[in-house]
């Protein structure tokens, strides 16, 4: 009995002293998670700066998310309670909010590969966002020490949702050399090893809790569909999809 409360004590006082950090999420993606770092990227051609862009979130203006309301990374964290991390390159962003809520690095554009996206000029690549993922770390040692931050990280969710622009503005965009030089399945075979080697990196960097995303029916958004004369989605597209999703699969399964 004695024992036991000495334990429970031992616990009490650790939380009092060791100053317990919270579970945050870090966000890596495209305009599908972006809360805002594009509309600092001011020569980047992917902005959701036009109205309508924001109506059902906060005042109504446009927030730098491509959507009317929340993003699918937004309502993921909302439902499993964790705060919503602020855009990486929001000037207000300190340490301590960090801490508290966690970053997000997603960028409209970006893609798996480093050449998606070229011709929106400025956008986060997986990999940028993977090297700015290393400065805060480097940042949050600096501020809570080298223990306690490897605890943070551990502790934290990894959220990681790229792909579609590796096809949309690269593959099946004649104007990359992506499109020339690979078919479906060797595209989506160089997809998986890259993600694979970010994957593993960012286990490396201490990530223990990741979800990664997969793509939705890419051929059946207004960019694909105006393609074709009646309208309708993109089956190429969509089957790139599909090939996406199952790939995925092997590697995280
Ligand atoms: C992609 O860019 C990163 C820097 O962000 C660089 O380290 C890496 O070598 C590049 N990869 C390729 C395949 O060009």
């Amino acid at each position: 009995m004695m024992k036991l409360e000495l334990v429970a004590l031992a616990i009490w006082m650790a939380s009092i002293l060791g100053g317990e950090c919270k579970v945050v999420q870090f966000i890596f993606g495209d305009s599908l998670s972006d809360v805002g770092n594009n509309m600092h990227l001011s020569k980047s051609l992917a902005q959701a700066s036009l109205p309508w862009y924001g109506i059902d979130f906060g005042n109504g203006l446009p927030n730098g998310r491509f959507t009317n309301g929340r993003t699918v990374a937004d309502i993921i964290g909302d439902s499993t309670g964790l705060p919503r991390p602020p855009a990486f390159l929001d000037p207000s962003l300190t340490d301590d909010l960090i801490l508290e809520n966690g970053v997000n690095y997603a960028s409209g554009g970006g893609g798996i590969l480093n050449e998606t996206g070229g011709y929106f000029i400025q956008r986060l690549s997986l990999n940028k966002q993977i090297e700015l993922f290393q400065g805060t770390q480097r940042m949050i040692i600096n501020k809570i020490g080298e223990e306690k931050s490897r605890k943070f990280f551990q502790e934290s969710q990894y959220v990681v949702a790229l792909g579609s622009n590796d096809f949309i503005n690269n593959y099946l965009m004649p104007v990359y050399s992506d499109s020339w030089k690979y078919n479906d399945q060797t595209f989506i075979a160089y997809l998986m090893d890259t993600l694979e080697g970010q994957l593993r990196k960012l286990h490396g960097l201490g990530a223990r809790e990741l979800i990664v995303f997969g793509l939705g029916p890419m051929g059946c958004i207004p960019l694909q569909r105006v393609l074709s004369t009646t309208g309708e989605c993109q089956e190429k597209t969509n089957k790139a999809s599909s090939g996406f999703q199952w790939s995925l699969k092997q590697v995280t399964g």
